[in-house]
């Protein structure tokens, strides 16, 4: 996996490229390999799923090869992303890590920090590199708002409001699924977390209001949160029309990452007195392209955790969501069995 460098008279080759694999073959899985092809040096060589049928449907539509089974995949591959719903991720980064793949995984990591916590021991036990997906960071907006903030800056930053909830899911979505880790808390929530925790830290106290629906999960939820820096107001919905854009506040300006503020592409920061900057930066491929270079480059040089998406990082947001879903009585079937409690 070693890049050669250019040196006179020696030719210099490419690096080999990094074998990708994927487990589950939905919606997002697709979009993660169309993304791919946007990212230099890796190669999908397959994709498992536990409906053969799917499997090879997938596997036809982008040009890579079914597995018959999870070990065979783990095989083959340098690296794998899990593409399936929340409650079995779990399950399939602790096989992989156990075979030493890294590993890519989806929002949210764990269902809880007590699972992740468990995740997170064993990556570190086979010295293997573990990143949960959360695209935002790594999109050419959140870079160019960085660099701008750095170079120009908004003052402290004291607050951080944000929110997503879409309307239209169908009752038959997985997020509405009580016993997948459905819920709008961990599907979309967690992005919301990302932001709060990436400008104000850890939280401190967690306040929630919020609904569970027909199926059993949170199908609305606002909560107020105190962090070590300052106070998030973050929203998520499965059933209600939400505007996804963000908003910081500072001592000497604010921002707004403009809808939809996880894919982002353009941001207005305004200064006391009126001064405004509009930026705007475009994205390719979809978006999750930008969070698998990223991750390829961390592999590439050795490492077992990304310096932006850090293991303390995930365990802060997924630490929001356990303590709002305490909050809202939302305990999945899977928890209730294990604590021996009645679910909802
Ligand atoms: N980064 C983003 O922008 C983004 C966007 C949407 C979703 N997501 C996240 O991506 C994940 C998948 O969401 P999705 O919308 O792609 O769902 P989806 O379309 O329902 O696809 C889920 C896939 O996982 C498989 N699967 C589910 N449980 C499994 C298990 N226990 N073992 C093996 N395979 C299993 C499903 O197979 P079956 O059909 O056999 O169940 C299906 O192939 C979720 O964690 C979600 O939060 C991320």
């Amino acid at each position: 996996m070693e890049e050669s460098k250019h040196q006179d008279g020696v030719e210099s080759h490419p690096p080999r490229p990094i074998r990708w694999g994927i487990v589950g073959a939905g919606h997002i899985a697709g979009r993660f390999a169309e993304g791919l092809s946007f990212v230099q040096n890796v190669k999908l060589v397959g994709v498992w799923a536990r409906r053969g049928v799917q499997a090879e449907e997938f596997a036809r539509k982008h040009g890579t090869r079914a597995y018959a089974s999870f070990d065979d995949l783990l095989d083959g591959v340098d690296a794998l992303y899990i593409a399936t719903l929340p409650d079995s991720h779990s399950h399939y980064a602790t096989r992989a890590f156990s075979a030493g793949r890294a590993v890519l995984c989806e929002k949210p990591a764990a269902v809880s920090a007590r699972e992740l916590q468990h995740l997170l021991n064993a990556a570190k036990a086979s010295n293997v590199l573990f990143m949960e997906a959360m695209k935002p960071p790594f999109y050419p907006l959140f870079l160019k708002l960085t660099e701008h903030l750095a170079e120009d800056p908004i003052g402290d930053i004291g607050f951080v409001r944000a929110g997503c909830s879409i309307a239209d899911v169908p009752l038959d979505h997985p997020s509405f699924r009580l016993e997948r880790g459905g819920g709008a808390l961990l599907n979309i929530g967690i992005y919301e977390a990302f932001l709060a925790v990436r400008f104000l830290g850890s939280a401190i106290n967690v306040q929630t209001l919020g609904k569970l629906g027909q199926t059993g999960v949170d199908s609305f939820a606002s909560l107020n949160i105190l962090h070590e820096n300052g106070i998030a107001q973050i929203f998520c919905g499965l059933d209600l029309d939400g505007k996804g854009d963000a908003f910081i506040a500072g001592t000497k300006g604010s921002v707004t990452i403009h809808e939809n503020w996880w894919n982002p592409s353009r941001a207005t920061v305004r200064y006391l007195g009126g001064r405004a900057v509009e930026l705007h930066e475009p994205f390719q491929g979809g978006g999750l392209n930008y969070e698998t270079a990223h991750f390829c480059e961390v592999m590439r040089s050795g490492g077992i955790e990304s310096p932006v998406v850090t293991h303390a990082m995930s365990m802060k947001m997924i630490a929001i969501m356990d303590a709002a879903r305490a909050e809202l009585g939302l305990i999945y079937p899977f928890e209730a069995r294990l604590a021996g409690r009645p679910t909802h």
